[in-house]
């Protein structure tokens, strides 16, 4: 399959037209997540500190990295300062234009491939590490993208993703100016495939059960799953509406998976 919007999965055409326009307001936040050195690294809506949520194998120095949806490349930045060799894919060549820009400030350089997490194009077994923060992870097909990054890591190889929790996804108001709720508003059989009212983007949100099934089809055995709490009193541009849900419930989970041997 060609890489022109016509060939493209009818989801990834339209969050390619969308992430070009979205991109503009990532700017900001990729300037300041650039300029986190190693050990003050921080993650999601809430900013959770590394130390708390290990997002980071400890051992990447020398390791092979890649960020499934990079975005700005911060995440990819961090890992290139912990010494990985990395390489960074996104859907998006406006949020690339941003990452290959703030890479030229740094002087840090490392690949920015424009493609789609779901057909990498590097061979098997090429990477001891996959991650992403709110990128293929939530924008991409779980069906095509999970056995993609099970194809691309080596045996042992660890994937660590951070997206929105299933309980945010079954009680956030259809305007995403209000706040979640304390009511489940849609069902949780038959989730997958999300366009939010008024938007052009198509979002991917799997129930847990969902998740372990995927999982352990494709070779991953299951480390870990965190729901982190928001910190009492925590604002984030990322949940205007407040965070105060967030102290009760959990906003965001992380899954740690690692390829079988
Ligand atoms: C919220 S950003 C996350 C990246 C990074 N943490 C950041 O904030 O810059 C989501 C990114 O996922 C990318 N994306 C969406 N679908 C994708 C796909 N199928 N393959 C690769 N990247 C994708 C978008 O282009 C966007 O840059």
């Amino acid at each position: 399959m060609g890489d022109t919007p016509e060939d493209l999965p009818e989801h990834v055409a339209a969050n390619r037209a969308a992430w070009d326009v979205y991109a503009a307001d990532y700017v900001e936040a990729a300037e300041v997540n650039w300029r986190r050195p190693p050990g003050q690294e921080t993650w999601g809506i809430f900013g959770l500190p590394e130390s708390q949520l290990r997002m980071l194998p400890d051992d990447l120095a020398g390791k092979d990295a890649v960020e499934l949806g990079c975005g700005t490349g911060y995440v990819s930045a961090w890992m290139a300062r912990r010494g990985a060799r990395v390489v960074g894919i996104d859907n998006s060549a406006k949020q690339l234009e941003t990452a290959a820009r703030i890479q030229r400030e740094h002087g840090l350089a490392f690949p920015l491939i424009h493609g789609n997490a779901e057909q990498v194009p590097y061979p098997d077994a090429s990477f001891d590490f996959a991650i992403s923060e709110y990128g293929a992870v939530l924008w991409a097909d779980p069906d095509a993208w999970v056995p993609e990054a099970a194809r691309l890591l080596r045996p042992g190889g660890r994937l660590h993703v951070l997206t929105n929790s299933v309980l945010k996804y079954l009680v956030d108001p259809d305007d995403e100016d209000e706040p979640p709720t304390d009511r489940l508003l849609r069902p949780q059989f038959g989730m997958r495939r999300m366009v939010w009212p008024g938007s052009e983007s198509v979002e991917f949100h799997l129930a847990h059960s969902d998740w372990i099934r995927l999982f352990t089809a494709t070779g991953f055995e299951i480390l870990e799953l965190l729901e982190p709490q928001a910190p009492v009193g925590a604002t984030s541009r990322w949940m205007p509406s407040g965070t105060e849900w967030a102290t009760k419930w959990p906003a965001e989970e992380i899954w740690k998976v690692r390829k079988r041997g």
